[in-house]
């Protein structure tokens, strides 16, 4: 059993507990090991040497199952010319178009909540994110009936996912509860996504999302390089590999982020006041748009600190090609690693008070952390495609949340993170109550003074 039963029963508490044995610590799980890294520059080394710390190992080898070689997935021999070709869907040029998309799908999920209504959090974030992701990816191609399948089939494919991840494969896929409905779900977003590709090709336009860019990528370094099917562009089933990791990476990550936010901005009203105040006066009743999203410099600070502190992606494992060394330790080839986002984010040779939410940390004139401190979206040549697109979308969807409704805690709830393929909010509910006028006029929540400028605090000061 090794450390399984103390893995099970509290994974972030023994994770936080390991550095205190040394920078690399041997965990043990059934017939598996792994050694994870616990100190934050041998951490960034294994994470920039791509080459020697490569994708791999038991959990890769299943997700491939799922994600087939997508990006995140693929290993290092095929990775570079797979992020050329994906990377210009992720141009900064091509944001204010996705935003408008975003902000477009976030109005219309936020207008269906009523006064009164009680909320699953993170299930409704997550309905939101699929969607504003779905849009992104295929703006208008979709109707919104297709939206709503392809919205349930998703949900479907990621339990599916998880479950094949943990469940030992040993077990025949077909005895994984769930897996009829998984694999029914994943033909058929499949083959939806395969006819709106060829309908792509068909016209070829650009449409301004993702799928175009995908369809329209071109491998200037291709000559000579040989890669599975068409080393010019990529294939069919490449697009649909990338697009399903897509998904996979960016709607859930993003729905814990929202999720967690509005859960610490409730628990800490000052901080959640001031949030309001500022986003009142910066959208003064407009709805938030990627050219404002600079000046809600509070509000993104919010974000960057519940990134810190509830890192939705959590672990992650590499495998040493080759023997290497790590410190004062030679790591044979074939080791499996693990770095981890939380445990590097909850060190306490690195942040003052770990456990606290302050994102006066990230307020102008404070020494900020060091760089290898905040990797919520990893590093070196595997660092997240999506961070632009992700830290946008964030920002957009909190913004139109905050300037429209209070969200308030449900009394004796015990709000604790469940920490399975992302580190989600596990039972929060919470009351939806409209603030009067906004939306409209731009003013504050019932009973502040329309006349009054919102106030805002120093923002030197710790939140
Ligand atoms: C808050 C939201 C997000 C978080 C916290 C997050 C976090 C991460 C992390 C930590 C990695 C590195 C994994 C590793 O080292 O093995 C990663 C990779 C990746 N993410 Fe994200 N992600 C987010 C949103 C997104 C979005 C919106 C997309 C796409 C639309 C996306 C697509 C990817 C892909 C494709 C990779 C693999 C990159 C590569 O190997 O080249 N992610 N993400």
């Amino acid at each position: 059993v090794g450390h399984g039963l103390r893995l099970l029963r509290d994974p972030l508490a023994f994770l936080a507990s390991l550095p205190r044995y040394g920078d690399l610590v041997q965990v043990r799980l059934g017939g598996y090991s792994a050694v994870v890294v616990c100190n934050p520059e041998l951490t960034r080394q294994v994470l920039l040497d791509d080459r020697t710390f490569d994708k791999g190992g038991p959990v890769f080898d299943r997700a491939r199952e799922v994600v087939g070689d997508g990006l995140g997935s693929c290993p290092h021999s095929r990775h570079r010319r797979q992020r050329r070709l994906t990377q210009p869907a992720f141009h900064p040029a091509r944001m204010p178009g996705y935003a408008r998309t975003m902000t477009a799908q976030i109005g219309q999920a936020i207008s269906s909540w009523h006064d009164g209504q009680e909320l699953d959090v993170a299930a409704e974030m997550l309905a939101l994110t699929l969607k504003t992701s779905l849009a992104a990816m295929f703006s208008s191609a979709l109707p919104d009936s297709v939206l709503g399948n392809a919205t349930s089939d998703l949900a479907a494919i990621f339990r599916g996912v998880y479950r094949r991840i943990v469940v030992p494969s040993i077990v025949p896929p077909l005895l994984v509860p769930g897996d009829r409905r998984y694999r029914q779900a994943r033909n058929q977003l499949r083959q939806s996504i395969d006819t709106i590709i060829r309908a792509r090709r068909a016209d070829g336009h650009d449409h301004g999302d993702l799928l175009s860019a995908l369809v329209a990528a071109v491998d200037p370094a291709a000559e000579g390089i040989s890669g599975s099917g068409n080393s010019h562009g990529l294939t069919d089933t490449e697009i649909q590999d990338q697009v399903i990791t897509f998904f996979l990476a960016g709607s859930e990550t993003a729905a814990c982020t929202l999720a967690w936010a509005l859960h610490l901005l409730a628990s800490h009203p000052d901080i959640g006041d001031r949030v309001r105040a500022e986003i009142d006066t910066v959208l003064a009743g407009r709805p938030a748009s990627f050219e404002v999203l600079p000046r809600l410099e509070l509000t993104q600070r919010v974000i960057t600190e519940t990134l810190r502190l509830y890192p939705p992606a959590w672990i992650f494992t590499r495998t040493a090609t080759a023997d290497a060394r790590l410190g004062a330790h030679l790591i044979p080839a074939g080791t499996t690693l693990a770095y981890s986002p939380y445990l590097i984010h909850h060190h306490c040779g690195l942040y003052e008070r770990p456990d606290r939410f302050d994102p006066g940390r990230w307020a102008p004139g404070r020494i900020p952390p060091p760089r290898h401190a905040f990797i919520p979206f990893g590093a070196g040549a595997r660092k997240c495609i999506g961070d632009q697109f992700a830290l946008t979308e964030t920002a957009l969807a909190l913004a139109a949340i905050m300037a429209r409704w209070r969200l308030e805690p449900l009394p004796g709830q015990d709000v604790r993170a469940a920490a399975a393929f992302t580190l989600s909010p596990q039972r929060l509910r919470m009351r939806v109550a409209a603030r009067r006028g906004a939306g409209q006029t731009g003013r504050g929540p019932p009973g502040r003074s329309p006349s009054l400028p919102p106030k805002i605090q120093s923002t030197h000061e710790p939140a």
